[in-house]
This record gives C-alpha cells, structure tokens and sequence, in this order.
C-alpha cells in the first residue's frame, strides 16, 4: 500500500501519519514524480538544523558568522528566479467567468495534462518531503490546515519558519480531516548522476496553479518566495479568499497591528497595501517621542485571516509564523524592531555578503562597506556601484525570520481566538493625486475606495516597475476567484456585521516636483495612525470632501516634527479635481472589465464622485 507500483518510491509513512487519503495523496504524486527517497517532517529543530546543514554543505547555503548573526545563512538565487510571477500564475475554476478578468485562466482537464507532463519524474533523484503545516494557531476556529510535497530543503526550512510545521498537524487532521494539497517542484531533476546547482530552477516553465473548486495547488519551476511556499500567496490568500467567500469570512494582504493609547485602550488595526509598499514597516511602527504612552503592537505584516465573531465584531489572526520581508530599505532608522528580529536564526536571500560574514543591502546603513560579494556572488564596491548602477543586494532581497523574534509582537499574536479589528486601512505608492489620509463616509464607500485603489508597481513581481496600476484591496494578484464577486463579498460582509470596521485610504508616496517623498513616513506614519484610531472612538475631528472625511491640519499632532508646516501638509493632503478627474477615468477601465458581476453598491458611489467632480 505504502509503495508505489509503478517506481517502487517508498512512501513509508510513520506510525501517527493515519489520513488514508493523505498517504494515497502522497504516494500517487511520489508515483508521478518518481523521487528517489520521501521524508515525513516533522518541524523539529533537528530537523531544520540537518537541513541546512545539508544545504550548506552541497553550497546551496552559506553560513553567516555565527559571532555576528547566530544561526543564520544565506542563500543565493538563480537570477531569473527572484520574485512572483503573475504571469505564470493561473486559476484554473470549472467557469471561466468565476476566475474573472483580472486573473488567468486555462481550462482545468488542459491545465491537469500540462502539469502531468512537467511533473512526470520531474523529482528524479531528488528528496520529496512531506511538509504538514497549520497556517494560523494549530486548532484554532480560524486557522487551516495545508499539506506541502516539495523537492527543495530551501523551501522546507523556510515552511519551519513561515508556518506551523508539526506532527500534531497529523493527530488534529485524524484519519480523515480537511487540508489544502500543494505540490511544488523546482523543476530540475538530476538524471544519471548529474551535479545540482547552486538554486536548481527550471528556467524554461514555470506554473503556479490553483484549482478553486478541488483547493489544490501545483508549482512548477521556482523555488522563490510565494511561488513557492505554498501556505503563504498560494493558500493563505488565492485559495483561502475563496473559501471565505464560500464560507462568509475574508483572506486578505494585510498587516495587523495593536495600538495602545495612554490611557490604555486597547485598538487593533488592519491595513491592506500592495507588495513592498511598507506593510512590515507599519505592523512594526515605533512611535516618535513626543507621542509619550502610546505604544503599537504587532500581529501580523502580510495576511489576515478575519472571520465575523458571535459578539458582532470581526476577528483577526495572522495565518503565519514568520515574516517574510523586503530586506533594501530595512535600517535601524526606518524598522528598528526589524533588524532586532533579525539578530539571529535568519534566512537571508539574494542580500550582500560582508568580508566578515554578516549581510548588508542597500538602504541598511547610511555609507556602504567598502566591500562586498553582491548577491549574484561577484565582487562589489561603492565605486562599481557608482559606475555601473550595480545593487549589491537584489531589490525584492528578503530575509525570513521567526515572528516571535519581533520585539513589538503583541502578547495576542498566537491568539487562536484572534484579534477584534475597528479599522481597516488600504494604501498604494501614489507619488499625487491621493491624499495622506481619507475615511469612507460608510462601509460602502469604504469598499470602494478600497476596491478602486491604483499603486505603483514594486520589484516584489517580476515586469515594469513604477507603473500605476489598479490594485484592488491590494490583492489583485492574490484573489482567487472573480474580482467583482470579491467585491460583492465585501459588501455583504458590511450586512452581516454588527461592529463594522471604519474604512481609511492613506497614502504615505505623494512625490514633490523634484520625485522627493514629502511624508516623513515610517515611524512618522503614527501621527496619522493617532487620529485614524480616535475616528474609530468618535473622538477626533475631521472635514467633509469628496472623497471622505479628512483631518484638518490642527487635527493633527505635530508636536517633535521639525519642518513640517502648513504648506507640505497641503501638498500631501490636496484634493485636485483635474487629477480626480483622470483618476475616475482610470477606476472606469477596472470597473468596465468587471461591468457584468459589479455590485450596484459600487455603480451608486461611482456615480455619487462623478457628480462631485463633474465626470
Ligand atoms: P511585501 O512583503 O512585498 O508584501 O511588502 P510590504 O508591504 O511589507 O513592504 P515593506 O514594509 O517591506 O516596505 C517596502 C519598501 O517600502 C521598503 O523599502 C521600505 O523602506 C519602504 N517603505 C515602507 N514604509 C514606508 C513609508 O512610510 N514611507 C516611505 N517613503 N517608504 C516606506
Ligand atoms: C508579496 O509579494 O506581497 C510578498 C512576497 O509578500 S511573496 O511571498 O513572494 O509573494
Ligand atoms: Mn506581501
């Protein structure tokens, strides 16, 4: 039973493995594959600690100094290999209008033989591990249960970090419990004795694949980030936005934070921006001075997992249980309870490595070293750099790291039961038009604003960086299913809940005529932060335009910000008609490709702003 017919692979699985299905599961994909040998994990230390050391002595992972950085390595990617792809990327539903416009899509019977023919013995002599993992609190009401089969180490120690791996995965999951299948495979075998590569990839096909209707994953060709981590992108959000729809709750990009008030009061905060447009940042935000007793507490920086509670409130909790963040820009000015994180048992990729063994990357200290190995393991200096334009870290560079680690995670963020949320906030990298900070009038305007948002493309995709974009909740590459049934859903949820969440927009990105930032940003972000909270308690003022409730300047707190007056405050606060005007035009080509599923809700407040700017 344990050992596929047609290879003689032994699955071999342990004693407290007893899903039938899983084991079957796990045999015919062994089968397909047709690696050489099966590992069960178990998310021990013991296990991860082998792994890298494996990894570290077939070079596939570089040991930083232990002095410097315990515990910590760094791994270095092919260079076509470094960042998302949506477009390789498909949602393969029965339907082609339940997959939508906004995402792609292939037929699932064209689809399944496509992938047949990649992941044929596509695993030969190579490990296949069996990775069980819970993302969110094992056993709580909201989390869920995924199985990962991959055939690269880099992805299981990096699963240790990001999620939950465990054997009482196994004892919850019983002999027949739900879980979410996910296959992933580098794509390289090694045939006829052949030497792996340094970050073996398959430069010619790559496939990130779900199927809504049976919640599977398949991925083929990567061994990056969300393409292949499959309990982050993939589950967590793809697959988990469409179980939320099926089962009233939502799976969403977005950071959660705690702030507490001097007083003591207590309010958590859920903000949605796009890829590499400051989530971690914010979800670890340290307050300026002058705010003396107000403290902001961490429970997640990319994805909540909120479902509607019997108090009428809806709760949060953060699905993993690590942060996978942008290392350029991370400074101990901009994200010091970042780099604190960060002091040990790390998995640094694609970063620069120093003449003494630690890391670096652009951003992270004011002057450069003198030297470096870039991330491509060439020599680097400031002077090449000058030259040549050269990074010397990659600009979607990433470091993984326990959460636990993070000096400002809050005392609830292993919470099964979640947190209760009072606002949320979308964000995009808007260099005008937006303003620093807008509240929608209702839950309904708040939708819109939210599912009309534009950002400026980052490096955390692969294709044209800095172009704006509509952006969707900032999940259009993450939704898994029809985007305007995403939207309908969205406001349903407002129905069925008590104590809705306040709606914010802010955009921290509004540029000066030079292509300056204007806001401070980072921990500055607070001021903002202060006034969104005491909107939520009905105590701070605000005034009435277009697009929302604004602060006034006096609303404000100013206190220990030198140089910011009156004049910049306008200059990220301005609502121009001429760009709103434009701006319009460009929610129109979103919502003319959704026209035929677009909630009447939408079409009223696109038609209330056209009035109030005459478009
Ligand atoms: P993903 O992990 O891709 O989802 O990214 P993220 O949303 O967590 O973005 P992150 O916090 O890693 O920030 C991405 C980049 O934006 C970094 O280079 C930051 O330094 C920069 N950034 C973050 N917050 C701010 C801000 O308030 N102002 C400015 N100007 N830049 C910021
Ligand atoms: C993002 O792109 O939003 C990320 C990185 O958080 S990845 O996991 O690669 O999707
Ligand atoms: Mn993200």
């Amino acid at each position: 039973m344990n050992q596929s017919a047609s290879t003689g692979t032994t699955v071999d699985a342990p004693a407290h493995v007893k899903h039938r299905a899983a084991i079957e599961w796990v045999a015919r994909v062994a089968a397909l594959t047709r690696p050489d040998r099966v590992v069960w994990c178990d998310g021990s230390t013991e296990e991860y600690d082998r792994l890298c050391a494996e990894m570290v002595g077939a070079g596939m992972l570089q040991r930083l100094n232990p002095t410097l950085r315990p515990n910590s390595y760094l791994a270095l990617s092919d260079p076509t290999d470094v960042a998302r792809m949506e477009d390789r990327t498909f949602i393969c539903s029965k339907y082609k209008e339940d997959t939508g416009p906004t995402n792609n899509w292939v037929e699932p019977a064209e689809m399944r033989t496509t992938l047949d023919g990649l992941f044929e013995g596509c695993m030969r002599g190579r490990t296949m591990y069996v990775i069980p993992f819970s993302m969110g609190p094992i056993g709580s009401p909201i989390a869920h249960i995924g199985i990962e089969l991959t055939d690269s180490p880099y992805v299981v120690v990096s699963m240790h970090v990001m999620t939950r791996v465990s054997t009482r995965v196994w004892e919850l999951l019983g002999t027949d419990g739900p879980y979410v299948p996910a296959v992933h495979s580098v794509g390289a075998p090694l045939v006829g004795g052949a030497a792996d590569v340094r970050w073996p990839c398959n430069k010619d096909h790559k496939y990130i694949v779900h199927f809504p209707e049976t919640k599977e994953i398949w991925s083929f060709g990567s061994g990056y980030g969300g393409n292949a981590l499959l309990g982050k992108k993939c589950f967590s959000l793809r697959i988990a936005s469409i179980m939320g729809k099926e089962q009233g709750w939502l799976a969403e990009h977005m950071l959660i934070l705690g702030v507490t008030s001097p007083s003591g009061e207590k309010t958590y905060v859920s903000a949605a921006f796009p890829s590499a447009c400051g989530k971690t940042n914010f979800a670890m935000l340290v307050p300026p001075p002058a705010f003396e007793g107000w403290k902001v507490t961490t429970i997640g920086e990319d994805i909540a997992w909120i479902k509607p509670n019997a108090d009428g409130r809806l709760y949060a909790i953060n699905p993993e249980n690590g942060f996978f963040g942008v290392a350029p820009g991370t400074s101990m000015k901009t994200n010091p309870n970042c780099m604190e994180t960060m002091k040990a048992n790390v998995i640094f990729t694609n970063v620069a490595l120093t003449p003494e063994g630690d890391v670096w990357w652009e951003g992270m200290t004011d002057t450069p070293p003198a030297k470096l190995t870039d991330w491509q393991g060439q020599a680097w200096t400031p002077e090449i750099a000058k030259a040549t334009g050269r990074k010397a870290a990659h600009a979607n560079s990433r470091f993984t790291v326990p959460a636990s680690q993070c000096p400002s995670i809050d005392p609830e963020w292993d919470n099964p039961k979640g947190v209760p949320i009072s606002a949320f906030l979308f964000g995009g990298r808007r260099s005008d038009t937006v303003p620093l900070v807008a509240e929608g009038f209702n839950w309904d305007a708040g939708v819109y604003m939210a599912a009309t948002m534009g950002s400026e493309t980052t490096a955390a995709a692969t294709g044209k960086v800095g172009v704006v974009r509509r952006d969707p909740m900032a999940m259009i590459p993450f939704t898994g299913y029809n985007m305007a049934d995403y939207f309908d859903h969205w406001i349903q949820m407002g129905k069925q809940v008590e104590h809705r969440p306040h709606i914010f927009c802010v955009n921290w990105f509004r540029t000066d005529e030079n292509g300056k930032f204007v806001w401070p940003g980072f921990g500055e972000n607070m001021r903002v932060l202060k006034w969104i909270v005491e909107r939520t308690q009905g105590r701070a003022n605000a005034i009435e335009t277009a697009v929302g409730w604004v602060p006034a300047f006096e609303d404000l707190m100013w206190t220990g910000l030198e140089g910011f007056d009156r004049a910049k405050f306008d200059q990220v606060t301005s609502i121009e008609p001429r760009q709103w005007k434009h701006e319009l035009s460009l929610h129109d080509e979103l919502l003319t490709m959704l026209d035929a599923r677009l909630p009447a809700a939408i079409r009223l407040r696109r038609e209330q702003l056209g009035l109030a700017f005459g478009q």
